[in-house]
């Protein structure tokens, strides 16, 4: 009887333990900043953290088309059936000739898959390379989009290569590509953003393009393009898509991590595509067939509705072209606000060059402050921007952008009170 009691002791003690020994994952930055803001009572807040398009008003932004599309999925009474395990034929072929073009005899060397977004696609990579590539490095020019660290670190030794000059606000173009010469491992793998690069908005040029591309060849290097932002600068997929084109030219193989969060507005509906521009024609059935059986491992099926709602995008002229119209509206705002926001720094006289807010692209800024800066932004402004001085275009406004640039300007102007400042966030 003593026996049975202890017994059962140890065993619901055991299940108490269970997952005890778990820790703590590193707290998103971008949220806690967002949490902040959510929690602050200030009437002219401002909030700039988060990495998504806000209309002029402030407000999240759904497309027409995506709209329009919606209520006819819903007066046709779309079914919820699932679809296959790589994604539907129809969408998987549109999303390949969104990122490259119409040529046949490339689109046939070009494996697809529908993914969970742009962040399920580079996923689906860090697999790839988990189970069938050597040597297991990856490297990332750093600063990154924080996700890239934490799904390659898992599988691969990470290598960092600092591309953010802090003097000019733009590219070390040749430290990088110097290091990536020297020092990055035969035959290993490099992420690449492919423009508008989060969190800086600082995106190599076309020389420099044309450089890393000699230099991927020369060393057998396997790029992976995150395309999450193409299409996000000028509002032109093609026009965004300048390494791309080159690694097509020089006769690359690569994935492409394709993304409908940001040009789309399907944040939250999750929807992208993994693409690997092969070769040989005779691999990419065999590609789509391990994609798609480690989707199914992971998920069973994707979203079939998201897919639904691209493919008829993609696939109905008026569609198309009233998407494209609004991508340049978007794109044009974000840019407009950045010619706003550089002349008010001009007026304002804030000592420092500004001229980056013009040279960066994209969605992001990444504004020269220091940690104690951006939290006397956040703390005694009301002005949410991360800690590393990134800034999202995007919430910038014709209302707000006065109170931005006064905050900016007084936080530049004051250096001896920032011992006072308390830190918000770790
Ligand atoms: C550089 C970069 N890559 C990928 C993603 C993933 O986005 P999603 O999974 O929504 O496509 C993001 C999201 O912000 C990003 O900034």
């Amino acid at each position: 009887m003593r026996r049975a009691r202890n017994a059962i002791r140890m065993y619901a003690s055991a299940q108490k333990n269970f997952f005890g020994d778990l820790e703590y994952g590193a707290p998103d930055p971008v949220f806690g900043v967002f949490d902040l803001f959510m929690k602050d009572k200030t009437r002219n807040k401002v909030n700039l953290s988060l990495g998504v398009y806000r209309t002029e008003d402030g407000a999240p932004h759904v497309f027409r088309a995506v709209r329009k599309v919606e209520e006819e999925l819903a007066r046709f009474d779309c079914d919820k059936e699932y679809g296959p395990s790589g994604g539907e034929v129809s969408f998987n072929n549109l999303s390949k000739k969104l990122i490259f073009g119409n040529d046949q005899n490339l689109l046939d060397r070009v494996a697809t898959v529908q993914s969970i977004s742009g962040c399920g696609a580079i996923s689906l990579t860090s697999q790839y390379l988990a189970e069938r590539k050597e040597p297991q490095t990856v490297t990332l020019l750093t600063p990154t989009w924080d996700n890239h660290y934490v799904l390659f670190n898992k599988i691969a030794k990470i290598i960092g290569l600092e591309m953010y000059d802090t003097k000019t606000s733009g590219f070390r173009s040749n430290e990088v590509i110097e290091a990536l010469r020297k020092t990055v491992p035969y035959g290993s793998t490099v992420v690449l953003q492919a423009c508008a690069h989060n969190p800086t908005g600082v995106d190599p040029s076309e020389r420099d393009w044309t450089e890393i591309s000699k230099i991927c060849k020369e060393r057998h290097l396997l790029p992976i393009i995150d395309g999450a932002y193409l299409g996000f600068i000028s509002g032109n997929i093609s026009k965004d898509s300048t390494f791309i084109k080159i690694l097509l030219e020089d006769k690359h193989e690569f994935f492409v991590c394709q993304s409908y969060s940001k040009i789309m507005g399907l944040y939250g509906e999750r929807i992208g595509a993994l693409h690997a521009v092969c070769n040989k024609k005779e691999d990419v059935a065999k590609l789509e067939g391990y994609f798609s059986t480690i989707t199914q491992e992971l998920a069973w099926r994707p979203g079939a509705y998201p897919s639904h709602i691209v493919s008829r995008i993609l696939g109905t002229q008026e569609y198309y072209n009233d998407w494209m119209a609004e991508l340049q509206e978007v794109t044009g705002r974000i840019r407009d606000m950045r010619v706003l926001l550089h002349k008010k720094m001009k007026e304002l006289r804030t000592p420092g060059n500004w001229d980056f807010i013009l040279s960066q692209k994209g969605l992001f800024s990444y504004a020269p402050l220091s940690v104690e800066q951006c939290d006397d932004m956040i703390m005694n402004k009301h002005v949410y921007i991360l800690r590393s001085g990134r800034m999202c275009m995007a919430g910038f406004n014709k209302k707000n952008i006065g109170i931005i640039a006064n905050a900016i300007h007084d936080v530049v102007t004051k250096k001896s009170q920032y011992m006072q400042c308390p830190a918000p966030i770790q």
